[in-house]
């Protein structure tokens, strides 16, 4: 923690950071470049290491019956749940789902988010996956956070394969993730990887297809009931396991001795109602990497602000305040592979940078639900402030 404190931008990248008056006169022997003046706290831009946020409708219906006591499942049942979005984006076209995709991203940009991972995983067959990276790279090079594209066909099995699943793990492995592959559309590869939905023996097909064609690998595991799942991540090298809620002693001792990042996601537990969290404590104390995502998605976790994120995990979670700023910032980069590159405000560092208007860093994860971000730099240059209300519904025009 500096106080009166000076960072020094070159190009896109942090060339120096120390007490303002050593800068200064560093600075001052070269050519003038221009000084901007930051009052309160200035973190490196935080890192949303894991959303869904390709998708159309809110699903409201979904909240109201988890609310009368329909669990998640029963609500999937229904016709609710992953499937809903499904049909949702299949009818949406990619510049409708671009254009969805800025206002969200925007608004994450707005909370502090300068780097940000979005999941495919609501179209389920390949014309409508690769739509949905097409539309997360169409996004990257008009907005000014930076986006991490996933592949998550492995969301659900869709409706068209529920009788001959084993056939979708063979179109997942020998047509779609070589298609994303070819074209660059994704850095990894997630899967869903829960009883009843892809079990640790589809997850390790998928994800081997996925190493073999060079692409990084990710799980949603262990979420709802344990099965294995982050032992499955560390034995596969990757780079994160999420969710946990239920994970196993032996998921955590598998986590604390890899590389595989621990990424926890309090948000959705408490939407979906549970009572219950994922083990933090007992996997920082096991020597874990843990890291705090959004989980931003339409059925479980309608939230784009990490700062919230920040507060739940010290209030759910039982970690202290310097562990939730590591968990969004050089955790969470780890979990997308960046961990050399950004999350920290260090020379060499990519220049994406946020003020806050609070007088103790501590604050940023208190103050819930409030909106503190000043300012935000990312690449060495200025965003502009938002304009007006975000909006994250389906009011946005294509
Ligand atoms: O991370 N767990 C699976 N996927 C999402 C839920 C997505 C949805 O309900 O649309 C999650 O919670
Ligand atoms: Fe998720």
């Amino acid at each position: 923690m500096l106080h009166d404190a000076a960072v020094l931008l070159e190009a896109d990248r942090i060339a120096a950071v120390g007490p303002y008056n050593d800068l200064r006169r560093a600075a001052g022997s070269g050519k003038p470049g221009r000084e901007v003046e930051v009052a309160g706290v200035l973190f490196p831009g935080f890192v949303d290491c894991h959303t869904h946020a390709v998708f159309g409708a809110p699903r409201l219906d979904d909240h109201e019956r988890r609310a009368l006591g329909e669990d998640y499942k029963t609500v999937a049942a229904r016709g609710g749940g992953i499937l809903q979005s499904v049909r949702d984006v299949r009818a949406l076209g990619e510049s409708e789902l671009v254009a969805l995709l800025r206002a969200r991203v925007r608004a994450l940009l707005a909370h502090g988010s300068t780097t940000i991972e979005v999941k495919s995983g609501y179209g389920l067959d390949p014309a409508n996956e690769l739509k949905q990276l097409r539309a997360i790279r169409e996004t990257a090079t008009a907005e000014r956070a930076a986006l991490v594209p996933t592949f998550l066909g492995a969301h659900e099995v869709p409706p068209e394969f529920r009788d001959r699943r084993a056939d979708y793990v063979r179109l997942l492995c020998e047509e779609m993730i070589p298609a994303v592959a070819r074209e660059r559309l994704a850095a990894a590869v997630d899967v869903f990887c829960e009883p009843g939905v892809f079990d640790v023996a589809e997850t390790r097909t998928i994800l081997t297809a996925a190493r073999q064609h060079g692409l990084k690998v990710k799980l949603h595991a262990d979420e709802l009931e344990g099965s294995g799942g982050a032992e499955l991540a560390a034995a596969l090298g990757a780079l994160s396991a999420d969710h946990l809620a239920a994970i196993s002693d032996a998921g955590i001792r598998a986590l604390a001795t890899s590389d595989t990042v621990a990424v926890l996601l309090p948000a959705t537990m408490m939407f979906l109602g549970k009572r219950t969290q994922a083990p933090a404590r007992r996997l920082v104390e096991a020597g874990a990497a843990v890291a705090l995502a959004t989980d931003f998605n339409p059925g479980s976790s309608p939230t784009v602000g990490l700062p919230l994120v920040m507060a739940l995990g010290v209030s759910q979670l039982g970690l202290r305040y310097a562990e939730v700023v590591s968990g969004v910032t050089v955790n969470a980069a780890a979990a997308l592979g960046l961990a050399t590159d950004r999350g920290q405000i260090a020379p060499g560092f990519r220049a994406d940078l946020v003020s806050w208007g609070v007088s103790d860093w501590r604050e940023v994860a208190y103050w819930m639900g409030e909106q503190l971000v000043t300012a935000v730099w990312t690449g060495g240059s200025a965003c502009p402030a938002p304009a007006g209300s975000v909006s994250l519904g389906l009011h946005v025009k294509a």
